[in-house]
């Protein structure tokens, strides 16, 4: 990194700065803001992946690190520490605004300075990380006690549990010297063990930890009891780490909705210090902020995620997946068709993968009759190549999609011994291959991508139900639900949830193209008609499991028995093994 470093003090009403500019200084300006007890070394990762576009600057807030301040908590007001952001913005980029990012405490100071009136003429953009404008929070909670519903309480709850620190800062002595005393010396050890993370502490940590806290006491309480209404017209983006332990994102994305003209709140995966744990990803959402039209005018389209970030704010009413893109394969029929329409029905724009073009397309006719967008595809699933080609292809035009349904599947029955060789590479290829390429494709992209995500596959009854008919099918199942079983695992710390279904007899066209080995093509024909007016009868349609589906996405569960014979063969096979081997040995085709 650090080409082109150079340092600079500014001087400031009670202090002097240390300030770091890198990169050609006639590049867009990005001013990043450190939080606390950290110092502007917390940003090394982050300009490290942005200073090939930008001009980018830090500097140590006043009294931490290199920079001088006070003693005193009245030289540590917001009103200052604005005073100095916009010290060092003009002296960095004296004749342009430049794009602010705070994090933690910088994101603090950073909300008191793009919320002065005169903000616009300085500011390009802001994005905001795990740091409130105070005035918000104060007010937000405060509409919250109005109108105590049992959810905005459990929110404020949450917050108030989630700040227990900030109490703390207001004893008297005790946070002051635990800093001096030995807390600095812990403070990496604290963070890999909450935060699982490393970060090197700064040489000046003991001192910064303890007149950081100065920060606290000369602003919290004030504005708390009087919060002022601070609006700005900005554009902001707020990004909310998942699992961060000091602010709830219902604080950071509902706190400022009323004060900002545009908003934008992404989730990003990782916790409160996530500037150092994924700097790749936290550059990589500044800079399409930073450069998409919103913050430079004549600047390209937003991506798919800003403006669905937009679009939701200050919507109550909205489909609940109308933000949503959801790949669907096999969704030329049955199950998967049925999967797309409710997923369309309920705002999402589908990406329908069959093998089949013509069922592909009809679906997609159906899907945008209900007013969602469809994108076709013609995929083999079993091919991994084909696979990879049609991920690349759908994030390159539709983006990076929320929820993968790993769908397309085919059905075989008849004995092992019949069951050749080429009969196995068929099931294995479609049924488990698939699987393992749309979930290896997808969520890959999804891990990248840093919002979590949802996978869903589609297993059967037949994975935990032996029967001496369905070998291969049961074996292929049984697959996908392990399969399942552990993604779930491996995936949890990216945020992405995954979910096996496994759905009964359902009346599809499944078992029409059921092939029955060691059948001749009338016995099959036969067989297939029988079966298929076993399903029928049945009655049970793709529809309801499609609703078990979007269920499983939205709840977020590991496997979903749907119709009454998945349930009664989950229990079967928990409860009594025995029985369940007595079963296997019933020919239901014979
Ligand atoms: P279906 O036969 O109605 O639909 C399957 C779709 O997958 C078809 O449109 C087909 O063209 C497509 N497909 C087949 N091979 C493909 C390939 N290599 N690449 C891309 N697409 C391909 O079947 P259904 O019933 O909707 O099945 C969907 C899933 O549900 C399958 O995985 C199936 O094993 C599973 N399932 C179905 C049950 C049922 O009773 N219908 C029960 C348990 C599980």
């Amino acid at each position: 990194m650090t080409q082109d470093v150079r340092t600079l003090a500014v001087t400031v009403e009670g202090g002097k700065l240390s300030v770091r500019t890198y990169g050609d200084p006639s590049k867009p300006t990005v001013l990043l803001v450190h939080g606390y007890p950290d110092t502007q070394a917390v940003w090394d990762g982050v300009v490290s992946e942005l200073v090939d576009d930008f001009h980018v600057v830090t500097y140590d807030t006043r009294g931490i690190g290199a920079s001088k301040g006070p003693l005193f908590k009245h030289g540590y007001t917001l009103e200052l520490l604005a005073d100095d952001l916009y010290a060092v913005a003009d002296v960095v980029a004296p004749d342009r605004p430049v794009h602010l990012v705070g994090h933690d405490w910088g994101s603090i100071q950073a909300w008191e300075a793009v919320t002065r009136a005169d903000s616009a003429e300085r500011f390009l953009s802001y994005t905001s990380i795990s740091g409130p404008c105070l005035d918000h929070a104060a007010l937000w909670t405060r509409a919250g006690m109005r109108k105590p519903t049992p959810k905005a309480a459990a929110r404020s709850l949450k917050q108030a549990l989630a700040s227990w620190y900030i109490v703390v800062f207001h004893l008297p002595v005790g946070p002051r010297v635990a800093w001096r005393l030995g807390l600095a010396k812990q403070w990496p050890r604290i963070i890999r063990a909450i935060e699982g993370t490393r970060l090197d502490p700064s040489p000046t940590l003991h001192r910064d930890g303890s007149r950081g806290v100065l920060y606290y006491r000369a602003n919290m309480l004030p504005k708390m009891r009087h919060p002022e209404e601070r609006p700005t017209t900005v554009p902001v983006q707020v990004l909310t780490p998942t699992g961060d332990r000091f602010v709830t994102p219902a604080l950071a994305a509902q706190a400022p909705a009323p004060w900002t003209e545009r908003l934008y709140v992404r989730k990003v995966h990782g916790g409160h210090w996530i500037v150092v744990k994924k700097p790749a990803l936290i550059a990589e959402r500044i800079r399409e902020f930073v450069q998409s039209s919103i913050a430079t005018p004549g600047g390209p389209e937003p991506v798919r995620s800003l403006l669905r970030a937009e679009a939701k704010q200050g919507t109550k009413d909205r489909p609940e997946f109308e933000d949503k893109l959801v790949v669907i394969t096999g969704a030329g029929s049955g199950i998967g068709r049925a999967t797309a329409l409710a997923f369309a029905e309920k705002g999402a724009d589908i990406v329908v993968a069959d093998i089949d073009a013509v069922a592909a397309a009809r679906t997609v006719e159906l899907v945008e009759l209900l007013g969602a967008r469809g994108y076709p595809y013609t995929v083999d699933v079993s091919s991994g190549e084909a696979m990879e080609a049609f991920a690349n292809d759908v994030k390159a035009t539709a983006g990076v999609p929320d929820i993968v349904v790993n769908n397309a599947g085919i059905g075989m029955s008849g004995s092992f011994l019949a069951t050749e060789v080429k009969d196995w590479e068929k099931i294995l290829g479609v049924n488990v291959w698939g699987v393992i390429h749309g979930a290896r494709c997808f969520g890959e992209m999804m891990r990248e991508r840093g919002e979590g995500g949802h996978i869903v596959n589609l297993a059967s009854a037949a994975a935990y139900t032996p029967s001496r008919t369905l070998s291969a099918y049961s074996t292929s199942k049984a697959a996908v639900l392990m399969l399942s079983e552990c993604l779930r695992a491996e995936f949890a710390r990216y945020g992405i949830g995954v979910s096996a279904i496994c759905p009964g007899f359902i009346a599809t066209n499944i078992t029409r193209t059921t092939k029955f080995v060691g059948q001749s093509a009338e016995q099959q024909e036969r067989t297939r008609q029988r079966i298929t007016g076993l399903y029928r009868r049945r009655n049970f349609g793709p529809d309801k499991v499609a609703e078990r589906i979007v269920d499983a996405v939205r709840r977020d569960k590991p496997v979903v028995p749907v119709a009454l014979e998945a349930k009664a063969g989950k229990a079967i096979s928990r409860l009594s093994p025995a029985l369940a081997r007595r079963m296997a040995k019933i020919d239901p085709t014979g």
